[in-house]
This record gives C-alpha cells, structure tokens and sequence, in this order.
C-alpha cells in the first residue's frame, strides 16, 4: 500500500474538520476517499463516495482505515466492526462512553493486532506538553508531589447543548464536562504522570445548564508514590481558567496563558529541608521561561502519525487502548460522586456501567433540541 484511502464516519462538527484538512491534502500519503453520515446531508462532498451506515463504508472495500467520529456511543460499535473487518481505525476521544465498552473494543484490537488502533488525542502532538513530558521524564522535576489542574476554560451555552438530542445525556453521552470537553486534559494529565490510585469527585450536575450530566467538577486525586492532585472543570464558569501546575522535589512548573515557566530549586526540597541548619530558610531558585511554538494542526499531525503507523509502523502517539484511562477517569469521577466516597483505581468498569444503565433508565429529561449557528469549530480547540 503506498497510500491510505481513508473514510470518515460523523460528519457533524468534528468530522467536517477532519474532512477539510484531509481535502486540503495536510496530510500527506492519505487521500479522503468516503464519507458517511446516517443523519447529516453529504452533498458539500460530490466527489467521495458517500453512505449512510458506517458499517457498510467500513465493509465497502473503498476505505483502508476510517476516523469515526460520530457521538461517543457509538465508537465501540463501529471501532469493534473496524478492527474486525481489517480497517484501520482512529477513534475520536472518547473511545468509549464508559470503561467496560472501553475493555471491549480493546479486546477487539487485541484480537486484530494487526490493525492499526489510534486516539484521537491530538494534545499529544502539542510542543507545550511534549517540552512538559520531558521535562519530567528527565527528572528535572525531581519526584513529583502535587499537581493541579484548574481547567474552567470550557464555556458552553444552552445553545451548544441543544444542538445536538445525544449531548449532555446519561443516554446519549454518558457523561458531561469531563467525558466531552475535558477528556483531553485528563488523557494529557495521565499521560504526564500516570493514573493515580485513589480517586474523590465532587460533581454537580446541571448546575449552570439545563442538562441531567455533570458541567462542575472538583476531584482529588492520590498517585501511588503519595502525590496528590487536584483537577478542577466548568463549562459554565467565565472568563474561565487554565491553569496547570506540577510540582516536584526539584521544582514547579506552571502552564497558564500560553507561558510555560519552570521555577527551579537548586536543591532537592527534601535533600535541603534535612541537611539544612536554619529552620525558615528555602532552596534557591532558578526562574526559567520556556519557549514553544503552537500546533498548527494538531488533528492532523496525529493523523499523519496513524497514517505513518500503517505504511510504515511509526510508533502510534495516541494507541487507542490508552485511551481507556481517561475513560477511566471520567468515569470514576462520577461515580465517586454519586457513591459520596473514594474511590480505588482501577475501578469496577461493571459496577459503573450498571449504574450508568440505571440512570440512563431513570432519566426524566426532556431535551430541547434547536437549529444553531454555525460556528467555527476551531475556536472550541483548548491546549
Ligand atoms: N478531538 C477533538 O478535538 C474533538 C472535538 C469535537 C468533538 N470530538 C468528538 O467527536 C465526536 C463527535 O462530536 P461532534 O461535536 O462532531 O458531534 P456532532 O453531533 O456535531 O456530529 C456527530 C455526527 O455524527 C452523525 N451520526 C450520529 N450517529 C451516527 C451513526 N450511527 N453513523 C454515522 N453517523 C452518525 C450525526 O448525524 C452527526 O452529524 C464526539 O465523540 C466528540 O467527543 C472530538
């Protein structure tokens, strides 16, 4: 094969996003053969071969691998008939709504390993982050003991959430903020610094939005080693806040306002508070700014990846099956604050799909659901 013919299933804000820089040719041995929609219309696309049902353009011999980017449920139904079928897949964030659908279509990729399986986590492909994962990966954080995460910059408005009868639904989604907007923050935050062992959610639900899902959230977190963590989401804070800081034994990073700055000590905290002989002094420190471009387009770098992974076997940036951990985060989010207790990770994804289900079956929601303007989706990207 010396060019992947890719398909993309959703063809609704993301999925016109992918569509576009795909047609632009931004990526490069892949050309945009097929779309499907089983809904949206599919005449700004005459020249691709359009269908209806994802399972039939997966089944069509047209494609050689898809993006499916359809509402969250379905990514475990058309990820699994993907893998299966020998199509390579990239699946949008989430991989799944829940974590026990998250184990199914991993199992699936294990059956087929062949077949390439990506996330679409395009943060990874972010200078800001990678500058951060080898910073710690260097060690020159020392070890890490907090992390915080103020992460309020996810503005939604009533319209956003009728524009669409699946958004903001147990039933549709699954989930709210931290299964939607902020899954890429928790998927980078995991990928930092690995999935904590003990997890606390305070979730409100329908707090700002007339939906049935969480739109405000605190959680705390405890990593194995005893680092704690904070992770704060909204989408109905403004003007919001983005404010990311970890803080090692060396050291604190801080990434707010498109500045990443690192305030180094020049001793090890721990190795200083032992060996020191005065009882309020401080490690010296170093003030370090850290320069770093903006992804242009991020989507797209971690498409060219996928694509580079089935033509040539490029380490995959985002495999899928890691996408169950902040799946899993999500999840478990929720449910420690629907129990009223901490809860210990990994968790039972059965015993959250079954509470899940019984929310699904006692919801009394009426959706609103309205035409809205178009907007860019663009402008919604967060780093
Ligand atoms: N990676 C990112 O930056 C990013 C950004 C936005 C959305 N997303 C993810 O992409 C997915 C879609 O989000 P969106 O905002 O584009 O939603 P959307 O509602 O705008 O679009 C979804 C589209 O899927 C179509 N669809 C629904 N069921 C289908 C089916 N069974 N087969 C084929 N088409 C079907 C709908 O008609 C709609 O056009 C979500 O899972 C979301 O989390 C990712």
């Amino acid at each position: 094969m010396q060019n992947v013919r890719m398909g993309i299933i959703g063809l609704g804000n993301i999925g016109k996003h992918h569509a576009d820089y795909l047609s632009n040719h931004k990526v490069s041995r892949c050309e945009l053969v097929a779309v499907c929609d089983a809904y949206a219309p599919l005449d700004r696309y005459p020249s691709l071969k359009t269908f209806t049902d994802g399972e039939a353009l997966i089944k069509s011999g047209a494609v050689d691998a898809v993006i499916i980017a359809t509402p969250h449920f379905q990514h475990t139904t058309l990820g699994i008939a993907a893998l299966e079928a020998g199509v390579h897949a990239m699946v949008e964030k989430p991989i799944s709504s829940h974590k026990a659908d998250a184990e199914r279509l991993i199992a699936a990729s294990r059956r087929y390993p062949k077949v390439v399986f990506g996330g679409m986590f395009q943060m990874r492909t972010e200078p800001r982050y990678q500058r951060v994962q080898k910073l710690i990966q260097a060690g020159e954080l020392g070890a890490i003991v907090r992390i915080n995460w103020i992460n309020t910059d996810w503005y939604r408005t009533e319209a956003y959430y009728a524009s669409g009868g699946w958004r903001a639904t147990w039933k549709g989604e699954g989930g709210g903020v931290l299964l939607n907007q902020c899954l890429h923050n928790l998927d980078t935050l995991q990928w930092l610094v690995g999935m904590p062992q003990r997890v606390r959610g305070f979730c409100q639900l329908g707090r700002f939005h007339q939906i049935e899902v969480e739109d405000n959230v605190t959680a705390y977190l405890e990593w194995a080693n005893g680092a704690t963590g904070v992770f704060v989401s909204s989408t109905g804070e403004a003007p919001g806040t983005n404010r990311f800081e970890i803080v090692g034994t060396r050291g604190r990073l801080v990434m707010e306002n498109d500045q990443l700055t690192f305030t180094r000590n020049e001793t090890d905290m721990i190795q200083f508070s032992q060996t020191a002989k005065q009882g309020f002094v401080k490690p010296e420190v170093w003030n370090v700014g850290i320069p770093f471009e903006n992804a242009k387009l991020p989507h797209a770098n971690l498409v060219q990846n996928f694509v580079n992974a089935i033509l040539d076997g490029e380490p995959l940036i985002a495999p899928g099956a890691e996408g169950i951990h902040s799946v899993e985060l999500a999840n478990v989010m929720v449910y420690s604050s629907l129990l009223g207790e901490t809860v210990a990770l990994p968790m039972d994804g059965g015993a959250w799909e079954k509470r899940l289900n019984q929310l699904i079956a006692g919801s009394k929601l009426e959706k609103k659901v309205m035409p809205v303007e178009a907007t860019d989706i663009a402008s919604s990207f967060r780093r």
